[in-house]
């Protein structure tokens, strides 16, 4: 990662830290939320945004850190639930046990319901946004995190798990279930940094082949990574029998998909150019499909 990146993480790890107090009513369920939180994921979604917005409109990157807090918030308790025994029952994540492991199943439901909530308090509240931005910011997150979004396409991934399905079908999944969120987190930034609508359509553009790109590389990491690396374990997509790029493609052919996103999101990138400094967001494609965790 490059020094302006790290600087970006450095500050909304920071923030991330306080954003759940100890309340008198139940320090055990804030205490589960934090563990999730502050287990160390890679903060890819957060970063997008705020890179986003730094490239954007420098001055406004203040602006754009309660909405990234909601958005970890809102990937953070999709995890917890997709760990579930109900799910695809998995013990480790972000390196340590799962939040059912620790906290048990019903707390670690609860803790997911209660980050879903915050998220959207947090928007609600954020001084630094006006109260247009901030409606139009909870109706896009709303969106990408419901029925028509991420839990869309986590129930079609369950839908799907021991049957054959189609490259199509499997898109939709993506698209979806990983993709819905990251596109969230470009156009969230294209929001608060109130860009130009091409500039916008353009960053959109670019965070969809993201999105694809995150979850090939995700399907190619459960076989071919190891759990020291990924903070997970591998083998879930099989124990599972889950339709992935891989198993429905192959590795090589999944590669070359991969290659052929990360293609079309550096051509984006390279018309963006012309009036942005796009170094942050080359970076963060980079590490988007050469990552191994
Ligand atoms: C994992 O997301 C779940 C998918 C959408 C594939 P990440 O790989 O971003 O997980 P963390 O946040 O770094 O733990
Ligand atoms: C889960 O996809 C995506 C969401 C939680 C929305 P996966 O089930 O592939 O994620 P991992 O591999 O467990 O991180
Ligand atoms: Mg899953
Ligand atoms: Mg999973
Ligand atoms: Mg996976």
């Amino acid at each position: 990662m490059n020094q302006s990146l790290n600087h970006i993480l450095e500050q909304f790890n920071k923030k991330i830290q306080y954003a759940i107090n100890n309340s008198s009513l139940n320090t055990q369920l804030e205490e589960s939320m934090r563990y999730s939180l502050e287990a160390g994921g890679k903060r890819i979604r957060p970063l997008l945004l705020l890179s986003t917005v730094n490239m954007l409109s420098p001055n406004d990157i203040e602006k754009g850190f309660e909405t990234a807090l909601a958005l970890e918030m809102i990937h953070t308790y999709s995890l917890i639930h997709d760990d579930l025994p109900a799910m695809d029952d998995d013990d480790l994540r972000r390196g340590k046990p799962t939040n059912h492991i620790v906290y048990g199943e019903w707390l670690a439901i609860l803790s997911g319901d209660a980050l879903l909530t915050k998220a959207f308090e947090l928007i609600a509240n954020d001084q630094a946004n006006h109260a247009e931005i901030r409606i139009k910011l909870v109706q896009l997150l709303s969106k990408a995190s419901g029925h028509l979004g991420m839990v869309g396409g986590q129930t079609l991934d369950m839908q799907s798990e021991n049957k054959s399905i189609d490259l199509t079908t499997l898109e939709r999944i993506h698209a979806h279930k990983t993709g819905a969120l990251i596109r969230f987190a470009v156009e969230a930034a294209t929001i608060i940094a109130q860009a130009p609508s091409q500039i916008a359509q353009k960053l959109i553009a670019f965070s969809e082949h993201l999105g694809v790109i995150f979850q090939i590389k995700d399907d190619l990491l459960d076989v071919y990574g190891n759990a020291s690396d990924l903070g997970k374990p591998v083998g879930s997509d099989i124990t599972n029998h889950k339709g992935t790029y891989v198993s429905l493609l192959g590795q090589e052919s999944a590669e070359k998909e991969l290659t052929n996103h990360v293609q079309k999101a550096n051509d984006l990138l390279d018309e963006l150019s012309h009036s942005y400094d796009t170094n942050d967001l080359k970076t963060l494609l980079k590490l988007f499909y050469q990552r191994n965790n």
